[in-house]
């Protein structure tokens, strides 16, 4: 189903519940009545036509993404990101750190286990750290001020302008394969290796919480490698060609 700002949104949680923790992003709270996305989102003050595209985009793989959100000011999409970390790190993470710390083995491997398991999502969890404050203080800040010389390029800031003669958004390195793969091997511990903890259903739980996360990274990689980036990869050329 295509969302539009006529749906109500309570119909699109009871479709989609997957789209909870995107709704929650924008701060919507529960208890919205028979209310449109229209009227939420001006309640809120919220960009409508922009939370249409993500939830869009998050609902419906086929849904043609992206096109209009590449049309649309990059800071609407950077600060959707921006919350999107902050979700990661503040809530996701450490709520699934907590769950791993409610495993129990039995048996003489008992403290190996959790010590392996914990090892290894802290180490995941650093990981993530350390790709968020990269693109918090690096790869967004200087997204934004190409956009923002771009729509000034008559008159570029001189500093931005040095910025630009050695720099270029291609050569930040791409780490979200990296975190991929800490992720997988995260999954794989439990799943293939280690001996099964004796406290099931938090086991599942783990699980869960862990491939919900992956999914939801695996949105947000893609909003920043197939819109902010490409966008402000094209007007970085043509700003280049200005040198
Ligand atoms: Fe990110
Ligand atoms: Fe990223």
């Amino acid at each position: 189903m295509v969302i539009t700002k006529d749906t109500k949104i309570a119909d699109v949680i009871l479709k989609n519940h997957n789209l909870i923790p995107i709704i929650s992003r924008f701060g919507i709270k529960f208890g919205f009545g028979d209310k449109s996305i229209k009227q939420i989102c001006d309640s809120y003050d919220i960009n409508a036509d922009f939370f249409l595209e993500i939830v869009n985009a998050f609902n419906d793989k086929d849904y043609l993404p992206y096109r209009k959100l590449r049309e649309m000011p990059l800071n609407l999409t950077v600060n959707y990101l921006l919350k999107s970390h902050y979700y990661y790190n503040k809530i996701k993470l450490p709520f699934i750190e907590n769950l791993i710390s409610q495993l129990e083995w039995k048996g003489e491997d008992a403290e190996k286990n959790k010590s392996v398991l914990k090892k290894f999502f802290s180490q995941y969890r650093k990981e993530v750290n350390e790709h968020i404050i990269n693109e918090e203080k690096e790869i967004y800040p200087y997204i934004l001020e190409t956009e923002k010389n771009f729509l000034n390029r008559n008159n570029l800031n001189p500093e931005f302008t040095e910025k630009l003669k050695t720099k270029s958004i291609t050569d930040y390195a791409d780490t979200h394969e990296e975190l991929n793969s800490a992720l997988l091997d995260l999954k794989n511990i439990i799943i293939k290796y280690l001996n099964p903890p004796e406290n099931r259903e938090i086991t599942e739980q783990v699980l869960t919480e862990i491939f919900r996360l992956e999914k939801d990274m695996a949105d947000h990689t893609e909003l920043e490698d197939k819109v902010i980036v490409p966008v402000a990869a094209e007007m970085e050329k043509e700003l280049k060609k200005q040198l």
